[in-house]
């Protein structure tokens, strides 16, 4: 089986390594790694350029595209391949607004009934600003650029004063048109986790597959400190998330996201992956993404006991007719391995020291320089793992940080570690996070 992987970094590692898994399956991965080189061809084109995808695609027929990351998808990439007759695991660029406008998502879930934050889109300046002034949902005041802005386009605002100049910053142009709307947004408290789902819907049939919760660190330091990055470690499933929780996340919040893509002539041909905040309320949707989440692919890719490209292809074949998947018992882990000055000023040409660890690497950012893998990205490296218990997962992954290193890396060491200590103390999701 001949599959086509866009993207470059570790959820696409991670993806490849599972496809690997299967015998007789053929990579090709676009603009792709040095690392994903060394598991089939790379192509040097534009992942988020649908003509050029497309045009490879109908010289090459692949048997399968898997689409990684969030920009082709908006741009329209997986509908100009599909157009082709070959199956794309992705969603078309109508279902990915989800992910590519936080208004579209807004009205989605206001108009299917789905538990979310209060909110007002405003687009100039007058309009935001009587809505802060005016501010009666407690603060943090949330703020939220529409568009795609490679994770950074959510400010917390700690004062009015803050809200008013993030507000400025982003009709400014902070993100580009990405911030010329900007979603206001009542706080929600809680405990944040990711939800992924496959989806395969369209308007005559819907099933949907729910992969285990798991969680992300976003902060840079440990005990949740700094600024946000794209995720710092990541692991699953969450030992005190419930039978029963799960299905009330599936009554409360994937069946209504199913049930609207249908209402609402939407297609689903991929995963979506929604944040969700716990609140005292119960689960509420903070987000939905249009892809698998980085770095909890790397986790999730660790505990799934499925034959992965099997699986993509009957979503893209709109043909998925289980209701459950297979994962492997245990928890597993993942614990990013960031650069020097990360988030802000990565710095890169480090070359990297792998000595001898026992927990599976991928590959985020690096490059191959005279044959030694060296810093090539912010999010470099993860260390990915499972194990019996969360407790022995974590273990596992620690005493890896003496194996993999170099001069300035960054990882935390509390990945779990509130988690495990919520469980072992007798708490559930309801209790205070
Ligand atoms: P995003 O970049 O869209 O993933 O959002 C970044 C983070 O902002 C989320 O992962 C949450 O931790 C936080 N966030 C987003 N919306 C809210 C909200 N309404 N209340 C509290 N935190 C939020
Ligand atoms: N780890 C969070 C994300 O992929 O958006």
């Amino acid at each position: 089986m001949k599959i086509l992987l866009l993207g470059s970094g570790g959820r696409e590692h991670a993806l490849a390594l599972k496809l690997k898994e299967r015998s007789g399956v053929d990579l090709v991965s676009a603009p792709g790694s040095d690392a994903l080189a060394e598991l089939g061809a790379r192509v040097a084109m534009d992942a988020a350029d649908p003509k050029a995808v497309a045009g490879w695609c109908a010289a090459n027929r692949p048997d399968l595209v898997v689409i990684g990351p969030e920009a082709p998808l908006v741009a329209g990439v997986a509908d100009a391949v599909r157009a082709l007759g070959i199956p794309v695991f992705g969603h078309g660029a109508a279902t990915a607004r989800l992910e590519g406008s936080k208004a579209f998502a807004k009205d989605f879930m206001e108009r299917h009934d789905l538990p979310t934050a209060a909110s007002v889109t405003v687009g100039d300046w007058a309009s935001g600003e009587a809505v802060i002034r005016n501010w009666a949902w407690g603060l943090p005041i949330v703020l939220k650029a529409d568009g795609l802005a490679a994770g950074k386009g959510v400010v917390l605002a700690e004062t009015e004063a803050e809200a008013l100049d993030t507000l400025r910053a982003f009709l400014d142009g902070a993100f580009g048109e990405a911030s010329k709307t900007v979603v206001l947004e009542a706080p929600l408290l809680g405990m944040e986790l990711s939800l992924h789902v496959l989806v395969d819907v369209d308007a005559d049939h819907a099933s949907y597959l729910m992969l285990p919760a798991c969680q992300d660190h976003k902060r840079i330091f440990e005990g949740d400190k700094g600024p946000n990055t794209g995720g710092m470690g990541v692991f699953g499933p969450i030992p005190f998330v419930r039978a029963e929780d799960t299905e009330r996340m599936r009554k409360e919040l994937v069946e209504p996201t199913v049930r609207g893509l249908q209402k609402d002539g939407l297609v689903g041909r991929g995963v979506l992956f929604l944040g969700v905040m716990w609140t005292a309320e119960g689960p509420k949707l903070l987000e939905y993404n249009c892809r698998f989440g980085d770095p909890e692919t790397q986790v999730l890719m660790q505990l799934l006991d499925e034959d992965l490209a099997a699986l993509l292809l009957a979503v893209a074949k709109g043909s998925l007719d289980q209701n459950a998947v297979k994962v492997k018992p245990g928890c597993a882990i993942t614990v990013v391995l960031a650069a020097e000055g990360y988030p802000d000023r990565p710095k890169t040409g480090v070359p990297i020291e792998i000595k001898a660890p026992k927990c599976a690497i991928i590959h985020a950012g690096t490059k191959k320089v005279e044959g030694r893998w060296t810093v090539n990205g912010g999010r470099v490296l993860n260390l990915a793992t499972s194990a019996p218990t969360l407790a022995e997962a974590r273990k596992k992954a620690e005493g890896d940080l003496a194996e993999v290193a170099w001069p300035g890396m960054q990882a935390r060491k509390d990945i779990g570690l509130k988690a495990l200590q919520h469980a072992e103390a007798g708490k559930t999701v309801q209790d205070r996070w």
